[in-house]
């Protein structure tokens, strides 16, 4: 099976995570583009989504489903996203496609985070991805040396702006010991948005495609 069909194998199966939930939160990524397409044959059972970025929100409406304001509609029941990589704790490193704050925001505002991912993604020690971070563009030069202080050896991500306007630096060759920790630490640096750590709101639960196995963390 390849990776893509893995993705798309464990986005079926998070379906029955979203039975009866009217508004469901919706990640980004090439995985959770499976569950959208997937969310679209049960249209008419759901109210419909909040979406997690513009690429998401665009396939959405491209599908049929209508796209409301986080604001609008207060605590979501359930919410649906890939991870770049996934800890034994159901801590994750998110942000590979740059949208990493407003995953965070549902994450936080959701009462059920349902993580899909092939099974590539499953690492005993987070870092081996390089950790986004997600920076206010005059902050860039600023936080990354202070990346450099933590070890990290960050990498802007050139010609790249977030939804949110923002930069996106990628910080290679950390060993991410105590998720929670780091979180907090790069959290309190003056000019990061959000940091692609979610340890503090990990996953509630995991799913991952494993040859024709669906595994349930
Ligand atoms: C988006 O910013 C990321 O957090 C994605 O959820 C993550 O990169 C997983 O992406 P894929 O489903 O494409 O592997």
């Amino acid at each position: 099976m390849t990776q893509d069909e893995l993705k798309q194998k464990v986005a079926y199966a998070a379906l029955k995570y979203v039975k009866d939930v009217p508004i469901i939160g919706v990640g980004t990524g090439s995985t959770v583009n499976h569950f959208i397409n997937y969310l679209a044959d049960i249209k008419a059972d759901i109210e419909g989504a909040v979406s997690s970025s513009e690429g998401s929100t665009a396939l959405l409406r491209k599908v049929g489903i209508p796209v409301f304001d986080l604001n609008a509609v207060g605590t979501i029941e359930v919410y649906v996203d890939g991870a770049d990589e996934i800890n034994p704790l159901k801590q994750l490193i998110k942000g590979g496609g740059g949208a990493l704050t407003r995953e965070k925001i549902i994450a936080a505002a959701s009462k059920t985070f349902v993580c899909i991912a092939d099974g590539s993604k499953c690492v005993d020690i987070l870092g081996a991805f390089p950790l986004p971070v997600e920076v206010v563009p005059m902050a860039r030069s600023f936080v990354a040396r202070e990346m450099v202080k933590l070890g990290g050896q960050p990498v802007w991500r050139e010609n790249f702006i977030t939804d949110n306007h923002n930069h996106i630096l990628d910080v290679h060759n950390l060993s991410i010991m105590e998720p929670i920790k780091l979180e907090q630490t790069i959290n309190n640096i003056t000019g990061v948005v959000a940091v692609g750590i979610f340890g503090m709101r990990p996953a509630d639960v995991v799913l991952v495609s494993k040859g024709d196995e669906i595994v349930t963390l």
